[in-house]
């Protein structure tokens, strides 16, 4: 075996076995893919599935645009998963309120905020882009263009959820955001900051045979939020961004922090101006901790990009985001390398 086929060997295998970031480190990114080739990225490793959706439009040659789409509706419609769609914690009130966002490879994009009673708002964030003039629906007005357009309302409040607010509403008492967040990113004081609920959003990019990128990017949002509350995940340019001369981005995490500095338009642009996806999401990380160096040692915010040469890589303030990529080459989760160790 040449020395360059045992290192890719040996690289790949560290990396499925111990997680490492690093192989992303700008020129040692072994699974390239060619350009135009197929290629799906996704937060967490819940998206390991929902890629396998979207594969099912992309390995038949299928536009991107369905394939994050049909990909995401898989962690919409799954009950465990409560952070995303049916199933979603609610806020302190007891709605599940759920924001979405859709971009194509022509900037084309569609978004809705805090839509309630939806089991695929992705959906409807795709039929905002291709029959209004708009980009954004929010609240009932979103909900009334999605029945108007057949979609069914259900409640989306699982016996679970709603027994995990009432437990959450016992001491929570209405307390200061940050409260919030520490019981969803370090519940249990776990020392991994995360824990079982260390994720909450899905965000999905894929490029197509054609070499067309889209994205999708799903949420019920951080739990036990204030009613109304919008984070970053519907809002384009912040939890998802897609340029198909560079490529995308997405993020998970606390939503007002990717806000600020809209994240994921940022990582894009830092890609445009040749930095790898990984030095990317880096450097976008970097600029939360330089705007709330205390802050951001208790919060958790997670980047994943995707370029136009098919190359992938993600960064987050603490340990324990990871990433799902499937290609013609590889079936994988990835953990992101972090700020805090
Ligand atoms: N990133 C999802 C949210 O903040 O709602």
């Amino acid at each position: 075996m040449s020395s360059r086929r045992k290192f890719l060997k040996t690289a790949a295998l560290s990396s499925a076995v111990f997680g490492s970031g690093n192989i992303f480190a700008e020129k040692s990114n072994p699974y390239k893919t060619v350009k135009g080739s197929a290629v799906v990225v996704s937060t967490w490793d819940f998206g390991k599935t929902a890629n396998l959706g979207a594969w099912e439009v992309l390995g038949k040659g299928g536009r991107a645009l369905d394939a994050v789409e049909q990909g995401v509706k898989i962690p919409e419609a799954d009950p465990t998963n409560q952070t995303i769609g049916y199933g979603g914690l609610p806020d302190r009130d007891g709605f599940v309120t759920l924001d979405s966002c859709i971009m194509d490879e022509k900037y084309n994009c569609g978004s809705v905020m805090c839509l309630e009673h939806i089991m695929h708002p992705i959906s409807v964030a795709r039929l905002v882009m291709e029959k209004t003039p708009h980009i954004v629906l929010a609240g009932e007005g979103a909900l009334q263009f999605a029945l108007a357009n057949g979609f069914e309302k259900v409640n989306l409040l699982t016996a679970q959820s709603e027994k995990d607010w009432k437990e959450w509403m016992k001491t929570a008492n209405y307390k200061p955001e940050s409260n919030i967040e520490n019981k969803l990113y370090n519940k249990g004081n776990d020392p991994m900051p995360g824990g079982p609920n260390n994720h909450d959003t899905i965000g999905m990019m894929a490029m197509d045979a054609n070499g067309d990128m889209s994205g999708a990017c799903t949420t019920s949002g951080l739990a036990y939020k204030m009613h109304g509350r919008v984070g970053d995940s519907p809002i384009i340019g912040a939890g998802l961004y897609v340029d198909n001369e560079v490529g995308a981005a997405t993020a998970s995490g606390v939503g007002e922090e990717v806000i600020r500095i809209v994240g994921s338009h940022l990582v894009v642009e830092l890609m445009r101006g040749g930095m790898s996806p990984e030095k990317a999401c880096t450097v976008a990380v970097q600029r939360i901790v330089k705007r709330s160096p205390e802050r951001s040692k208790t919060i958790q915010v997670g980047f994943v990009a995707l370029n136009k040469k098919g190359e992938y890589g993600g960064y987050s303030l603490q340990p324990g985001f990871s990433f799902s990529v499937k290609s013609n080459k590889v079936e994988q989760v990835f953990k992101a390398a972090s700020y805090y160790k």
